[in-house]
Order: C-alpha cells, then sequence, then structure tokens
C-alpha cells in the first residue's frame, strides 16, 4: 500500500481549508443572494446560521476526516457501517453538480479579466450604451447579459476546468498553498480599498441601510424562504455538507486544535463576504439600482464593471479584482475536484491523473448547458444549496451527534486537551438543536426548489 498523502507544511491544511471556502461564494454569491433575500434581514440570519450551525458543523468534517485518514465515502463507511456508503454518494454528486456551474462562473471572471486587457472597463460599457439605452437598462447589465453565455462563456468554461484538473492530477501539495498565502490577503486588502471608495458615493448611505439595517418585521413575515436561503448560502461559503472538510482534514498527520482551526477559516471566509457587501450595496444604489435582488448572478459584474469605469486607476483595479477572484475561484474548485478524485483513488485504486480527468471530464459537460442559458445554472445552483448542502450536513450531524459522539470528542480533544463540558455541549448541539434547525431548512429548501 502506498502512503498516504499528508499536508507538506504545518499550515498546508488551514491555507488550504480557507483557499476552499474563500470563492465565489462570497464574492459572486452572497451578494445577489442578500439581494434577493432583501439585504440586510438575509445578512442577519445567515450571519447567525454561520455562527450557530456553521461552527458545529465544520467540526463534524474535520473530526470525521482526521480520525479516519479516509475520503468522505470511505470515512463514512468505517464509521457508521455499510449503509452509509450511500450518504458518501451524495457528497460526490453534490461535488458534480457544484464545480459543474462553478467552473461557468469562474470562467466569467477569466473573461472580464482579459477585458481588462483590451481597453478599460470604461471603454467596454461605453461600446453597450446604444443596447443599453434601447432597452431601458444599465449598460453594465447588459455587458453581462452578453458575456455571460455563448461561445466565450464556452470557452472560458473549458479553460477554467482544465486549469482545475491539472491542478488536482499533480497532487495536494503543490501550488495550493501559495496561491492561497497570495490571494487572500490580495483579495481583503482590494476589497477593503473599494469599500473605502463605495462609502464616498453619492447615495452610499442608502445601500448601508439596505445591507446593514433589518427590519425584524421583514425576518418574521418571510422566515421560511430566509431561512433555507440562508443555510444553503452558509454551507456553500463554508465548504460544508459534501466531504471537502473532512477530505482536507483526512491529510493531517498532526494533531491541531482544530476549533482553533475552524475560527479562522470562518472568520476569513464571512469577512470577506461582508466586505463584499459593503462594495456592491453602496454601488449598487448610486448607480439607481434599488432592487439589488434584480441583478441576479450579474450583481457582482454589474456594480464592479460600474465602479471600475468610474474611479481613477478603475482599469488597473478592476484587473486585478477579477484576477484575483479566478484565482480564489480555482482553489475552491481544486477543493471540489479532489474530493471526487480521493474517492476514485482510495476505493477504486485508481491512479491519481486518471481519476481527476476522468472525474473532471464529466463534470466539464455538466457544466456545458449553463453556458447555453443561465437557467440551468438556477437549476443546478437551487438543487446543490438547497437541498443537497443541507441534506448531507444534516446526516453527519446525524452520523457524529448519535452514531459516534464518544468518538467525536476524543478526536476533538487531541492537539486541545481536556474540553470538559465543552466536547458534552458541542454533541448535545449538534444533537438536538443544530439538527432540527437542518431539518426545518431542508424541509422549506424541498419546498422552494420544487416550486
Ligand atoms: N466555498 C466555496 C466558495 O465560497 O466559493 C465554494 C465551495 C467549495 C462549495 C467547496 C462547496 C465545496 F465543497
Ligand atoms: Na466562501
Amino acid at each position: 500500500m502506498v502512503q498516504r498523502e499528508t499536508w507538506a507544511t504545518r499550515t498546508g491544511f488551514i491555507l488550504a481549508a480557507v483557499g476552499s471556502a474563500v470563492g465565489l461564494g462570497n464574492i459572486w454569491r452572497f451578494p445577489f443572494v442578500t439581494g434577493e433575500g432583501g439585504g440586510a434581514a438575509f445578512l442577519l440570519v445567515y450571519l447567525l446560521f454561520v455562527a450557530l450551525i456553521g461552527f458545529p458543523a465544520i467540526l463534524v468534517e474535520f473530526v470525521v476526516g482526521r480520525r479516519t485518514e479516509r475520503n468522505p465515502v470511505g470515512a463514512l463507511l468505517e464509521l457508521g457501517g455499510d449503509a452509509w456508503k450511500y450518504v458518501g454518494a451524495i457528497f460526490i454528486v453534490t461535488g458534480f453538480v457544484i464545480l459543474s456551474f462553478y467552473s461557468v462562473v469562474a470562467g466569467w471572471f477569466i473573461r472580464y479579466f482579459l477585458e481588462g486587457f483590451r481597453g478599460s472597463y470604461a471603454s467596454h460599457l461605453a461600446g453597450y450604451e446604444d443596447i443599453a439605452a434601447e432597452a431601458g437598462e444599465p449598460t453594465a447589465a447588459i455587458m453581462f447579459g452578453e458575456l455571460s453565455t455563448g461561445l466565450d462563456a464556452f470557452f472560458f468554461h473549458t479553460l477554467f476546468m482544465v486549469l482545475t484538473i491539472g491542478v488536482v492530477a499533480l497532487g495536494i501539495r503543490r501550488g495550493i498553498e501559495l496561491a492561497v498565502k497570495v490571494m487572500v490577503p490580495a483579495i481583503i486588502v482590494l476589497l477593503v480599498g473599494m469599500a473605502v471608495w463605495a462609502f464616498t458615493l453619492p447615495d452610499a448611505g442608502a445601500g448601508y441601510s439596505y445591507y446593514l439595517s433589518p427590519e425584524f418585521g421583514v425576518i418574521v413575515d418571510n422566515w421560511a424562504e430566509l431561512l433555507p436561503a440562508a443555510a444553503g448560502q452558509a454551507f456553500f461559503t463554508l465548504s460544508l455538507g459534501m466531504g471537502v472538510m473532512i477530505t482536507y482534514a483526512s491529510y493531517l498527520g498532526e494533531d491541531r486544535n482544530l476549533t482553533k482551526d475552524g475560527v479562522t477559516i470562518i472568520g476569513f471566509d464571512t469577512g470577506i463576504a461582508f466586505l463584499t457587501g459593503l462594495v456592491v450595496f453602496p454601488v449598487f444604489f448610486s448607480a439607481g439600482i434599488t432592487e439589488p435582488g434584480d441583478g441576479g448572478a450579474g450583481a457582482i459584474f454589474i456594480s464592479m464593471t460600474d465602479a471600475f469605469a468610474t474611479i481613477g486607476g478603475g482599469h488597473l483595479l478592476g484587473l486585478l479584482f477579477f484576477g484575483t477572484v479566478a484565482i480564489a475561484a480555482l482553489s475552491s474548485a481544486i477543493s471540489l475536484l479532489e474530493v471526487v478524485t480521493a474517492y476514485v483513488i482510495d476505493e477504486k485504486g485508481v491512479e491519481r491523473w486518471k481519476a481527476a480527468l476522468g472525474m473532471g471530464g464529466i463534470i466539464y459537460l455538466l457544466g456545458v448547458p449553463v453556458t447555453y442559458d443561465l437557467i440551468f445554472l438556477d437549476l443546478l445552483d437551487g438543487f446543490a444549496d438547497g437541498v443537497l448542502l443541507i441534506l448531507g450536513a444534516l446526516l453527519l450531524v446525524i452520523l457524529v451527534g448519535w452514531i459516534t459522539p464518544k468518538l467525536a470528542v476524543q478526536e476533538l480533544e487531541k492537539g486541545i486537551g481536556d474540553l470538559g463540558g465543552l466536547g458534552a455541549a458541542w454533541i448535545w448541539a449538534i444533537r438536538v438543536p443544530v439538527l432540527l434547525v437542518l431539518v426545518v431548512s431542508l424541509y422549506l429548501g424541498v419546498v422552494d426548489y420544487v416550486e
């Protein structure tokens, strides 16, 4: 038997986990689902969900991975017995679905990045002015409409999948760690700079109040839509519910303090999403878009091209922004393909490069319809986030909370020391309240999706 791979450096695990978490979920998906959820009401429910459900749930995946040192399917088989390998199969399906559309969206970022080499964002927007005037829509929205489907989108989806497969085929040690070290600080600096600039916009105030001051009545009236939407976004953005964190923790040779790592990952991820909102909403309101939900999947592209067309140095900033997000998307896509690949390697004994190429190829094909019509984006995204991720997290919580609680607490204590009552508190939290919230979210998510 070959020695299983482990992280090359002490920080390899945390860097890769942050790299997986930080991606399109924060910068592309967060602003538009926040817009669809009405702004501040959504933000509040989402933040609560991350802290109260996301944190216990990330620990669940960590202990399962580190304990078993296996891919999610093998891990569940080992802990829960035969029937549980079917749960692992759900993860594999989820990975397929998410990566298929993720790659198309990442391709848009590459495209917008490259647009920056063909001229300024202002000049690109100017090219769409006539159509925009005729349609009575914002120029940046027309531009997004033109670039998001068709041959270009197909080409960049292809390019992005080739890159993802390439990195995964080469193995986990190379590339990921360095990319994350550069990219995460770059994203933070860029977003802080953009947020400061957004603050100076004429209608920034309206944007802030939309984003930051929730009306509790709205939450009470709309909880049945807000809860599953917040649940889906929270799991998606934290890379939870499909075994990424199980897989990454399975390469841990050493006893890291997993609660600390969980807080670090969640902190970076949530901070970056929050910052993105501080840019997007002031820009939207200052551009006269007062229904941010209408931007849909184009929200970030529309607001950012507007921004980069207006501000001094916007041309360079835009290049940096779209390029960095594309890299962030790559480190997340790698984690998605890694789960699927690790499964085939471990359970079927296939060589790494063949596994990566085979699985990546199928995922690539599944994404192609999205480049044709964004209706497929909604279908795939809605199914993955509204149903599959919540289901995956729910089943994991049942396994760890009800079937192997002792092992789980022991595993968590490695690298921390005796947790005393806190270990039991974690187990009881996931056994009842977390479980109930997930059951309700799943039910509502399914209802929403079917409608
Ligand atoms: N967390 C990633 C993001 O926010 O972009 C997306 C993602 C990666 C979701 C891995 C799920 C996953 F398993
Ligand atoms: Na994320």
